[in-house]
């Protein structure tokens, strides 16, 4: 962590009390901890609406394992973008349904390019990209 500052925050009653509620229910050992993740997030979130801001992302998806040559397209996708596929892995979740995780690390764009392609695949159920924007100078 770099040199540390002291600020001082005014707050009205109702919204402290909320925060402290949530501070609370999260665990968080005390408010500068909760306020410094909350700034983190804005920063990481902020980060996501520029195209070139360095990312994390993992794409979630579920799939039935018998449509037709959809693993085989996951593999051409990620050897595709091997720079910026970090890592996978599978769970059989029951008879037909897969779960597959592919993580990736690049520009906010080139994420969202790879995950359009894989989410987009014929047999793909369900589907989630969480991306994370790692640019900003977090602490
Ligand atoms: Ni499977």
């Amino acid at each position: 962590m770099s040199e540390l500052e002291r600020i001082g925050i005014s707050l009205g009653k109702h919204l402290l009390a909320q925060f402290d509620e949530l501070i609370a229910q999260r665990n968080y050992p005390n408010r500068s901890e909760a306020i410094r993740d909350l700034i983190r997030q804005s920063l990481s979130e902020r980060g996501l609406a520029k195209p070139t801001t360095a990312a994390v992302g993992a794409v979630f998806l579920v799939y039935d394992h018998h449509a037709m040559k959809l693993s085989q397209r996951l593999v051409e996708i990620q050897h595709q973008y091997l720079v910026q596929t970090v890592a996978s892995t599978h769970v059989h979740l029951d008879h037909h349904n897969c779960l597959e995780i592919i993580i990736l690390k690049g520009k906010v764009k080139d994420i969202n390019e790879i995950a359009d392609r894989i989410i987009t695949l014929k047999g793909v159920k369900l589907s989630r990209l969480n991306m994370m924007s790692i640019g900003a100078r977090l602490s």
